[in-house]
Parts: structure tokens; sequence; C-alpha cells
């Protein structure tokens, strides 16, 4: 059965930018694996609704239209066809109109059905720097202690998930200039793993 690593970390994190170096090294070395952008997933499924909004306010929608979107996101995911190890990108939990939200509550864990969860991490200075230079995205804050908090309230979650699903978590932490590193160090994780 196809194994399936959820990979997550706080907006600037650099999760994505991670996401990209580890295609290329799976290419590289021949790991055969697919990675999945549940942002993008929800955007166009968003866009299915009549909807066309911008990835960075859809947390800020109705919080029912984006459970029910989110919930449809992740049965799709589940539903990929072959058999690589799927990798998907998300959020432990997302900052929404109404409060903090887990990005897998229940219906969503079990749909993706993961068998590990990976957070990646930078230090809190690191990740609200990267906020404040990305003038490509539309981000919540980029103070210093809203990162801090961002970075806690990703491993509260990370643990409810964990409890659930009875799966590993693993910290991959994601320094300055240091992509690649990480993406190998991730793709090591993943292979240990699946
Ligand atoms: P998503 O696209 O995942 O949004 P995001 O986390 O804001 O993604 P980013 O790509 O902006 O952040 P990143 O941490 O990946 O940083 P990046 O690599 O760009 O999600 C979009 C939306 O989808 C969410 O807001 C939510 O609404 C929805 N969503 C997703 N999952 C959901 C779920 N499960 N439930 C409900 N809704 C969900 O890097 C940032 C900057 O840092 C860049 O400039 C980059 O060049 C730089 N950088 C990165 N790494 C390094 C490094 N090592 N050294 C130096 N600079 C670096």
């Amino acid at each position: 059965m196809q194994a399936t690593i959820i990979v997550a970390g706080v907006p600037g994190v650099g999760k994505t930018t991670v996401l990209q170096e580890l295609e290329a090294v799976a290419k590289e070395r021949k790991v055969p694996l697919q990675i999945i952008n549940f942002g993008n997933v929800m955007n166009e499924l968003f866009k299915k609704r009549g909807v066309e909004i911008h990835r960075d306010h859809m947390r800020k929608e109705d919080i029912t239209l984006q459970g029910k979107i989110q919930e449809e996101a992740a049965r799709m995911i589940s539903k990929t066809p072959g058999n690589s190890t799927l990798v998907v990108d998300t959020h432990m939990f997302v900052r929404t109109n109404d409060g903090i939200w887990p990005g897998t509550p229940r219906k969503v864990l079990e749909a993706l059905d993961p068998s590990m969860i990976i957070l990646i991490e930078a230090d809190p200075e690191e990740v609200a720097r990267r906020r404040a230079a990305d003038t490509t995205r539309y981000r919540d804050s980029q103070k210093l202690e809203d990162a801090k908090a961002d970075l806690q309230w990703s491993r509260n979650m990370a643990s409810a998930i964990a409890v659930l699903a009875g799966v590993p978590i693993q910290i991959l932490q994601n320094q300055n200039g240091q992509q690649r590193q990480s993406a190998e160090e991730l793709l090591k994780i993943i292979e240990k793993r699946t």
C-alpha cells in the first residue's frame, strides 16, 4: 500500500522550499515519491465552487465551507494513483477568523492515514525574518512573538494527531541557506519509514 507522510510547518518556515529540494534530491537518487500541496488542492476545490481566491485568503473564508473543502481535499489526496510514497505538504493548524483550527481534524486524518508526521522548523527569528522578506505572500504577522507562538501551536497540534493516529513525529530544522541539507535529511527519514 502507498505510504503517506505528512510534512507540516508554520507559514514562512520554508516548507515549500525544502520540499522543492526534496523533489530534486529524490529524482537524483531515483526514489519514487509524489509531493502534494494540500493548499493547492483546496484552492482548486474553492475554484470549482466558484470561489476564486488567493491561497492566503482561503483561511479567512467561512469556516464551515473551509471544513467541507478540507475534508474533500483529504479524500481526493487519499485517492492519488500510484505506489510511490505520498508526501503531503500541509499545516498542523490554520489561523482562521474563528480561531486556531486544526489542519488535520479526525476525518482528514482518517482519510490521509499517515504513517508519520514531520515538522519543519527554524529559529523563530528566522521565521519572522523570512515572513517579512517574502513580499509575494499575505502573511498574518511578521512579529517574532507570533512566530514563536505558531511554532508552539504546530507542536501542540502534532502531538494530538500523533496520539490519535499512533504515529511518530520527527522535527527537521531548516537553517538559513541549508535547504538542500534539510531535504537530504528529510529523504533519509522518509526512506527509513517507508
Ligand atoms: P501553504 O501554501 O502551505 O502556505 P504557506 O505555509 O503559507 O506556504 P508558504 O509556501 O508561504 O510557506 P513555507 O513555509 O512553505 O515557506 P517558503 O518555502 O515559501 O498553504 C496555503 C493555505 O492553504 C493555508 O494558508 C491554508 O489556508 C490552506 N491549507 C493548507 N493546508 C491546510 C489544511 N490541512 N487545512 C486547512 N487549510 C489548509 O519560504 C518562505 C521564504 O523563506 C522564501 O522567501 C524562501 O526563499 C525562504 N527560505 C526558505 N528556506 C530557506 C532557507 N533554508 N534559507 C534561507 N531562506 C529560506
